[in-house]
């Protein structure tokens, strides 16, 4: 480990600050290289501190400008200044007011945290630890001010000034080229809520009315001339405003919303209190330019950040372990807006499709951490997929267990009681717990081990006792610094399926508490007896992915089959086909590396083709289920000596064999789009596009001699994105005659269309070709990339390392080597970037002895580099301890 290891943050260390701040006026006088800030802190010592204890300010790269203490400078021996820590030695009787001017260099930043420019627009990113970079500031969670911010900046450069709040004042400062803008913010936040957006930018306009008649006016703000493409963001919001009063009776509290669309920005968005600052690639869209999946990402995020505004912003975090307080919650919150926009069970399996191929893989390797974690050295590291999405799986599983009765009791006392606070995972739980009598100890253990509970299930059926046994175990598998966990409380909702394919009334259930089709295992092992079980019942287990295990239930190809077409659970017919894909693609790997020919397993490939002949399935439910268990699933199910190649060419030989057996019905389904013009983003289009588009890449698998052609026409006449971008996926994919030339006919179409462009990269990024990688290293030269803005690069190196496994990891380890220069070079620019892409090495150890061998040395030569940022040096040593 090197010597000046960032120190570890523990929970457990956790004390309440000694003083408080309670007001903050800030006085911001933009430039591009040397902006001063003013900040008036009203300073207060926190009960139980003893008084004339010093107060210790954070910092990050800043330079002291000036400092007054109630309106006197202070003289040198009163303070220490550092770039990382102001120390007022002996703070006066309370409560005093500290004056501290600061000069910062937005033009320089390019870490993309605190004040920056993107494309001239000025603009910030606070969360987690951003504030310190523009102010010395007690910049944590639990500290909660009233914000005044004024702006002043050059009119010509910035002729919008925006802040937190609502406005209160504006002008012209006379006998200059500047003017002003006055923002106050009523609600008390922490300081990493705080934004200010200034620049020359358009802005489209609406209203919305609250339930209880205020009106609010919203604003999205973009780029000169890209105001056509806020539309579908703005009716997103709308929708999310009021489903947020129906459904969780939030209403919204200040008197603007504004959304300021950036073009480099580290993540998908930020909630700051009235003046969200979003990635463009989550708010602009336009039929030419965004594809379905863009549309319905769009929709969530435009719905997650403004659903912070009551978790999150409202009702705030303690410490920034108790994250998933507010990113759990809002994501089951979004999730279920969108379920509620969209179709239920497709968005549920989407949503669990992304918690296996992401958060799974996390939870079983090296950088495994609790859903709440005990320890960091870096937070920004900790804003993951566990976090979030697994987040919000407990939030759900409290929903399942409690009934919706009794969650929305619990969380109305959590609004209730509350609102205004920075609180903790303990005080939401005892929320719910008290507004249902339940005790909820034992669930709390969601929060607190890390790790994929594996339940392993027994079924046996006694046809004489009339019978139905089934025997459940649950175990979380050994992880570094967890060698066992206790049992937790998993809600498993399940079905008995008859013979006659409907679900069997329940008789009389012992061994396990069942509530309605919900039974909830407690015990590390538990025997379960079904009594009055006429017939031997196909067992549904886990509907609706009810908690976030690995289920282990060894049935039949039979069973599966059956309920692939009978189960009364959509999520789990699904389940049923890529369980049957799952164990198939395990076997055709295995194959292929004993050298044997891999021959795909004829009763699932003719069970895809009742799937498509059924006439009542939703089309996007079938697109869904058509869409194979990815390379990176596979591996995963495989666990250890992983050979990409191997799994590569399984997949391929699945694919194939349904692709010959149902070519025709592939080509009558990719038709039956054609021809269509008008567009329109809602899910049922959204889902005939999918399927269609799914077919089409099957077609081209068939080995049909038109299907070339077909690709090539398809391509051509595409007449939206989505079905533009799909068929030059193919083409560049399965590497047809076509795809150079439509490749040049994409870029001198959408050149200047950024987010247009970063799909054309990405599209060869991720191209599983023998020559991928050089062909991505060749993209690195191309004038139109730029590794300092986030989403080209992600859309390039992240892209590559992340979705093409066989060339990533490359035998010859140059996939490895690729990535690890990549990460360094992004290091030095960007932390919060490099170590996201580095993450990408968190399963080394899973592959053969030869590629992880590669893959430690790309780790190590990283985790050896000079100046590593505390990020990416975090994300090294954890991948390699
Ligand atoms: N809180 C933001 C969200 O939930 C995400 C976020 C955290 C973020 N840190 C960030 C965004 C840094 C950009 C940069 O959406
Ligand atoms: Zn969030």
């Amino acid at each position: 480990m090197r010597p000046e290891a960032a120190p570890v943050i523990r929970l457990d260390d956790y004390t309440p600050a000694p003083y408080l701040i309670d007001k903050v006026d800030l006085n911001f006088r933009l430039a591009p290289k040397a902006t001063t800030v003013t900040a008036r802190l009203s300073v207060r010592r926190q009960e139980g501190t003893t008084p004339g204890t010093p107060l210790v300010l954070d910092g990050d790269g800043l330079a002291l400008a000036g400092l007054a203490l109630d309106g006197f400078p202070l003289s040198d021996d009163a303070y220490t200044a550092t770039p990382d820590r102001l120390e007022i030695r002996k703070p006066p009787e309370n409560p005093f007011e500290l004056e501290i001017r600061t000069t910062i260099d937005p033009d320089a930043n390019t870490e993309l945290m605190g004040l920056y420019r993107s494309s001239g627009t000025y603009c910030t990113q606070c969360e987690a630890e951003g504030f310190r970079r523009i102010t010395y500031f007690l910049d944590r969670p639990d500290v909660l001010a009233v914000y005044t911010t004024r702006i002043e900046a050059r009119k010509s450069e910035a002729p919008v000034l925006l802040g937190n709040g609502n406005p209160v004042a504006a002008g012209d400062i006379e006998g200059t080229d500047r003017h002003f803008a006055v923002w106050h913010d009523p609600f008390p936040k922490p300081s990493y809520l705080f934004a200010l957006v200034a620049g020359d930018l358009g802005h489209v306009a609406d209203t919305f009315t609250t339930c209880s008649g205020r009106k609010v006016d919203l604003k999205i703000y973009v780029e000169h001339g890209r105001e056509p493409w806020c539309g579908w963001a703005m009716d997103s919001l709308k929708r999310s405003m009021k489903w947020d009063e129906e459904v969780f009776g939030c209403e919204y509290d200040l008197d603007v919303f504004n959304i300021v669309a950036v073009s480099d920005f580290n993540m998908g968005a930020m909630e700051n209190k009235g003046l969200n600052v979003f990635n463009d690639k989550y708010v602009l869209a336009d039929p030419q330019t965004a594809t379905d999946q863009d549309y319905a990402n769009i929709e969530a995020v435009i719905a997650h950040e403004y659903f912070h505004n009551w978790t999150g912003n409202r009702i705030t975090c303690r410490d920034w372990f108790q994250l998933c307080l507010k990113e759990g919650l809002t994501v089951f919150r979004d999730q279920e807006f969108s379920s509620d926009q969209r179709s239920r069970p497709v968005k549920r399996i989407g949503d669990i499709r992304l918690l296996k191929s992401h958060q799974f893989p996390e939870d079983a390797g090296p950088l495994a951490h609790p859903v709440r974690p005990q320890s960091y050295r870096e937070i920004n590291n900790f804003y993951t997929a566990t976090v979030y999405e697994k987040g919000a799986e407990v939030v759900r599983m409290l929903k399942t267990l409690l009934g919706d009765d009794g969650f929305r009791a619990g969380i109305d006392l959590y609004f209730q009681r509350h609102d205004g606070e920075a609180t903790t995972i303990e005080a939401f739980l005892t929320c719910f717990s008290e507004a249902t009598a339940t005790d909820l100890g034992q669930f709390a253990r969601w929060y607190d081990q890390a790790g994929t509970p594996h339940v392993e299930v027994k079924s046996h059926y006694d046809k004489t006792a009339r019978e139905l046994t089934l025997e459940l175990s649950q175990a979380i598998p050994p992880l570094p610094g967890q060698d066992k966990a206790d049992p937790s409380v998993i809600p498993i909702r399940f079905g008995l399926i008859g013979p006659n394919g409907s679900d069997m009334p329940l008789g009389r259930v012992t061994g396990a508490k069942v509530q309605d089709d919900v039974l909830v295992l407690e015990e590390g092992t538990q025997k379960v007896t079904f009594s009055d079980v006429p017939n031997r019942p196909v067992v549904s287990l886990l509907r609706g992915f009810s908690a976030p295990v690995r289920l282990e239930f060894h049935q039949t190809t039979d069973d599966l089959l059956f309920q692939a077409s009978h189960d009364s659970d959509p999520f789990n017919r699904w389940q049923a086909v890529q369980s049957l894909a799952s164990r198939d693609l395990i076997q055709l790997t295995s194959d292929i590396r004993a050298g044997r020919k891999p021959e795909a397993d004829g009763a699932l490939v003719t069970a895809f083709g009742a799937i498509l002949a059924d006439r009542e399935l939703d089309p996007a439910f079938k697109a869904q289920v058509l869409d194979l268990p990815g390379e990176a699933d596979i591996a995963r199910d495989i666990g250890r000596d992983v050979d990409p190649d191997a799994i590569h060419g399984a997949r391929n030989a699945l694919r194939e064999a349904v692709a010959r057996a149902h070519a025709d019905t592939f080509l009558t389904l990719a038709e039956e789009t054609e021809g269509e013009t008008a567009f329109s983003p809602d899910a049922a289009s959204a889902g005939r596009r999918a399927l269609a588009n799914r077919a089409l890449s099957y077609y081209a698998l068939s080995g049909a001699d038109t299907a070339e052609a077909l690709i090539e026409r398809r391509y051509h006449d595409a007449t939206n994105m989505t079905d533009l971008l799909a068929a030059l996926t193919v083409l560049v994919h399965q590497g047809l005659a076509g795809a150079e030339e439509a490749l040049r006919d994409y870029r001198k179409r959408y050149e200047k269309m950024s987010l247009a462009m970063d799909k054309w990269f990405m599209v060869q990024a991720t191209a599983p070709l023998p020559d991928g990688l050089e062909k991505v290293k060749a993209l690195t030269a191309d004038p139109l990339y730029d590794i300092s803005n986030p989403n080209r690069a992600r859309s390039l190196i992240h892209a590559f390392a992340t979705g093409n496994p066989t060339q990533f990891g490359r035998s010859d380890g140059k996939g490895f080597d690729f990535v690890a220069d990549n990460v360094l070079t992004l290091d030095a620019r960007n932390p919060q970037v490099a170590s996201r892409l580095l993450t990408c090495f968190r399963s080394w150890r899973a592959y053969e002895p030869a590629r992880a061998a590669l893959a430690e040395a790309a780790l190590l030569r990283i985790s050896e580099a000079d100046n590593l940022s505390r990020d990416s040096q975090d994300i090294a040593d954890r991948c390699l301890q």
